[in-house]
């Protein structure tokens, strides 16, 4: 009770949390009852407490507004009490990360209707502002950015109600010159606004106080209010530090958690006879262009800016370097090498290069992505464009060189047009290497064009032509995935209106495709285009998930206008939604139709059988994204109601755009939805009932993205735990995919990444073992399963999960054991009514150092019965395959 008390008289829980961790006495489930006495308390003390208090709301200046709403309250508007004392209520979602998502000076009024409506500036220089609204002032509904006057800046707003016209006026200053003009508006509903227009200073309230908040004056505004709601304002700061302490546990405090920790035996019952019907996708892989996971990584192309299309914008224009030149070099100094864009290949890939060679001799070098790895005696598809604009054929030694310019193979090719035609010539390695760049050199002078310079070595994955790596895909076909998510992610979205993902522009020959500016800060060919995407689904036996923008670009995106809020205008949004809609003629039409044929020209006639399309990825939850998603909805469920949507709940496992998003998935029966949320091992080991809450008759869930924050033994281990609990749902759960998956060393935007790799290597990590179990041992019903440890405290219970599953089409059963722990766990395993059990089995396990990152998973024989004995290691994943259990 002592900390009781000290925690409700100095009212701060960071501070408290501090004392705890530093502490160490307390064990979790102490520090659990603490909290929970703490939440409690609030119906003890109620007897004593006011019916109304003071609220004070306001944002800080400290980290540039970045911070969001706060709230303090006080009973006599003298002594304020700062909750959290910084807990963030409501989060700014305009703009960019890192220099946007903004709030500057919060303004709170309350409605009639009991709706608390805060409208606050998103800068200091747009002329847009924000508006959430909340019942409670904890779950805030989505927000919007409505439009203030064009081209003025919109600050210090406030809004008060006008009783006789039922209205709310807004007003704002504008800076003028040195000074300010003063602009107003009026709504009804915060949805639909007047024009702005002048008005005298004398509507401005000038409400807002100053308040000394730990020392320093805070500006907010001051409302009375029931103390019901500052004590849910209280608890819900204090359930968030308690789940803090939760999710923020790691191995590393497991030898003071589980000091007195005894040993501990478990039971784990199988029940053959009570099974249920589950996805069998459940385990599939999201691939996205991140961390140079297509261009220089998954598609095989040697060549780096093959189309001279880089352009400073890819980069934002922070890498001087980074222009239609990148890669590209003379190797002599008789020669020029400039771009051109006058007679383009393509209007799509306007720029090409343009040598002028004085001596022959001179060589045009690429110096490939972080050069180029290659293996003697293989061999390598050589292709250009070439232009003859001088009239003069022109031979070209195509060769790989060295270093030192040593020359590791070469061939020959004449160009003989004053047109531009394509020449294509085979190279063959001399030696292995991974520093090879290639060098075309000219052997007579003269000025010749080139474009699409490209290098692909004949041994891709399945042979194909324009192919994708081969070990980096057989990486990819080992984890035997049920599906396969792409472009992205954000790729999907892109990075303004005008970097969404169009598919159309990726199919087709490669010189007339459109490449475009990555989100993640780089090129992208769009050589790795939907065909390709979907040959390597049907290579793998997986179903492709394409995912298409909802019409709406990045949240977070950098251009074309501060993040998402400006979706496509809806004058183009029917052709968009033909462009969908075309693209399942292209997938499953006939030869015949327009788009089916595009496709048969492509080499692929049969249909690819698309059944899922993606709209929308971890979109903002707007008026602007409902409007369009729905219409793209509407449109799919009607024209193809054999496609199954699968729409987006938002970034996160809760919030905002998480109910908002589940809202309009009930709403518009979407049947399925994609669920994103990367967190902390903790809240993997404390959320494996998330699903087990959900309701069975609304869709179903896509879990599109996630990951543990780490690629460490342990973090892989809390994975396949809570991938357990996704099994146990896989009546709910129809897929998951972790993510991001591949990442190229030295080019990595993110971390952690499923596969890592170079241009010679592929790493896999042991997050990519747990998948790989899971998806190589993946089932179609699950068996009612049931642990019991001799010890059942919940901090061991949480830490130890089984899932078993029936193959139908192998018959096998399959057993998935995680320990958690830092013990040894002697189990029994009892399969109730398997009756007589094909004794030979296999047991991989999966174990090691937690801190570990280079486990692998060892499978030996296992003999078992109805009734068997095994023990799972310390900090271990076990999977017991059975083979064909009637
Ligand atoms: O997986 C990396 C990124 O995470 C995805 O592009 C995006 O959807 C999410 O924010």
């Amino acid at each position: 009770m002592f900390y009781l008390n000290y925690i409700l008289e100095y009212n701060a829980i960071n501070q408290v949390k501090f004392c705890i961790m530093n502490k160490t006495v307390f064990s979790n489930f102490l520090i659990k009852i603490f909290f929970l006495q703490m939440v409690c308390s609030a119906n003890v003390l109620a007897r004593n407490t006011p019916d109304s208090v003071y609220i004070f709301s306001y944002a800080t200046l400290k980290n540039a507004g970045h911070n969001g709403l706060h709230f303090a309250w006080s009973i006599d508007r003298k002594n304020w009490s700062a909750i959290g004392p910084e807990y963030r209520y409501l989060f700014c979602d305009y703009g960019r990360w890192g220099s946007e998502k903004r709030m500057v000076n919060p303004f709170l009024i309350q409605t009639a209707d009991g709706f608390w409506h805060c409208i606050w500036s998103v800068n200091e220089k747009d002329s847009v502002f924000a508006h959430a609204a909340s019942r409670d002032l904890v779950n805030w509904q989505r927000q919007s950015y409505p439009a203030a006057l064009q081209g003025r800046n919109c600050l210090k707003l406030e809004a008060s109600y006008d009783k006789k016209s039922g209205e709310y006026l807004i007003s704002w200053l504008s800076t003028k010159g040195e000074g300010f003009e003063i602009y107003s508006m009026t709504t009804k509903d915060f949805k639909t606004y007047t024009a702005a227009k002048p008005v005298a200073e004398s509507v401005r309230l000038n409400m807002r106080d100053n308040i000394i908040i730990s020392n320093n004056s805070e500006t907010g505004i001051v409302r009375k209010v029931p103390w019901s709601l500052v004590d849910e304002l209280l608890k819900t700061c204090q359930i968030s530090a308690y789940n803090g302490l939760l999710y923020g546990e790691t191995y590393k405090t497991d030898s003071s958690r589980f000091a007195l920790l005894k040993k501990t035996d478990a039971t784990v019952t199988v029940d053959v006879a009570q099974s249920k019907k589950i996805s069998d996708l459940l385990i599939g892989v999201f691939f996205e262009d991140i961390n140079y996971a297509a261009d220089g990584g998954l598609y095989a192309e040697l060549v780096q800016n093959r189309d001279f299309e880089y352009v400073a914008g890819d980069k934002e224009g922070r890498d001087t370097t980074w222009n239609a030149y990148k890669a590209w070099s003379l190797s002599g100094k008789e020669g020029t090498f400039t771009i051109d864009t006058i007679v383009p290949l393509n209007t799509n890939n306007k720029h090409y290069a343009v040598l002028n060679i004085e001596t022959a001799g001179v060589g045009f070098v690429n110096e490939g992505f972080d050069n180029m790895a290659i293996t003697n005696g293989d061999k390598y598809d050589f292709s250009l464009f070439a232009r003859n604009t001088d009239k003069k054929g022109e031979r070209l030694k195509i060769c790989f060189i060295g270093k030192d310019g040593e020359n590791y193979g070469e061939t020959m090719i004449s160009t003989s047009s004053d047109k531009w035609k394509r020449y294509e010539a085979t190279l063959i390695a001399t030696t292995t290497v991974s520093n090879a760049r290639l060098e075309i050199v000219p052997q007579d002078k003269g000025r010749i064009d080139l474009d699409m310079v490209s290098l692909f070595p004949q041994k891709t994955f399945m042979g194909h032509k324009n192919g994708l790596r081969a070990d980096l895909a057989q990486s990819i076909a080992n984890l035997h995935p049920r599906f396969v998510r792409f472009p992205g992610g954000c790729v999907a979205h892109g990075d303004g209106l005008g970097n969404i993902y169009r598919w159309k522009n990726t199919v087709g020959p490669l010189e007339a495709r459109k490449p475009q500016r990555n989100i993640w800060g780089y090129h992208q060919t769009a050589g790795l285009g939907y065909f390709e995407y979907f040959q390597f689904c049907e290579d793998i036996g997986a179903e492709p998930l394409p995912v298409i923008a909802a019409g709406v670009p990045c949240q977070n995106s950098a251009t074309g206008g501060a993040g998402q809020q400006g979706g496509l205008p809806m004058c183009d949004m029917g052709s968009y939604v033909q462009d969908i809609l075309d693209l399942v003629e292209w997938a499953n039409g006939d030869v015949k139709t327009k788009w089916g044929k595009v496709r048969a020209e492509a080499g692929h006639p049969k249909p690819f059988n698309l059944t899922y399309v993606g709209i929308g990825n971890e979109d903002l939850i707007t008026d602007i994204f409902e409007e369009r998603f729905t219409m793209i909805f509407n449109a799919l469920k009607e024209k193809h109601p054999e496609i199954t949507v699968v729409g987006t709940v938002g970034p996160n496992s809760q919030g905002t755009d998480y109910d908002e998003g589940w809202d309009i998935a009930t709403k518009l029966r979407i049947p399925m939805v994609d669920e994103h949320y990367y967190q902390s091992p903790g809240w993997f080991i404390h959320n494996q009932d998330f699903y087990d809450r959900y309701d069975r008759s609304k869709s179903k869930v896509y879990l599109g993205e996630y990951a543990s924050w780490g690629n460490s033994l342990y973090n892989a281990l809390t994975e396949a735990l809570y991938l357990s609990s996704i099994e146990r749902n896989g009546d709910v759960v129809s897929m998951a995919s972790y993510a991001p998956l591949l990442a190229k060393e030295g080019h990595t935007q993110w971390n952690p990444d499923l596969i890592y790799f170079n241009n010679t290597t592929v790493k896999p990590t042991v997050n990519y073992y747990v998948q790989q179990l899971y998806g190589q041992n993946s089932g179609d019903s699950y068996l009612y399963t049931n642990v019991k440890l001799s010890d059942n405290s919940e901090n061991l219970t949480k830490r130890v999960a089984a899932s078993a599953v029936h193959d139908s089409k192998t018959g096998d059963l399959i057993i998935k054991l995680v320990n958690l722990l830092p013990i040894e766990i002697n189990t029994k395993v009892k399969m109730n009514g398997a009756g007589d059990v094909n004794p030979s089995a296999s047991l991989t396990l999966l174990t090691g150092a937690p801190s570990n990152k280079k486990v692998e998973p060892v499978t030996s024989a296992l003999l078992v019965s109805d009734n068997f004995n095994c023990s799972l290691p310390a900090y271990s994943f076990t999977l017991i395959r059975i083979k064909n259990l009637k």
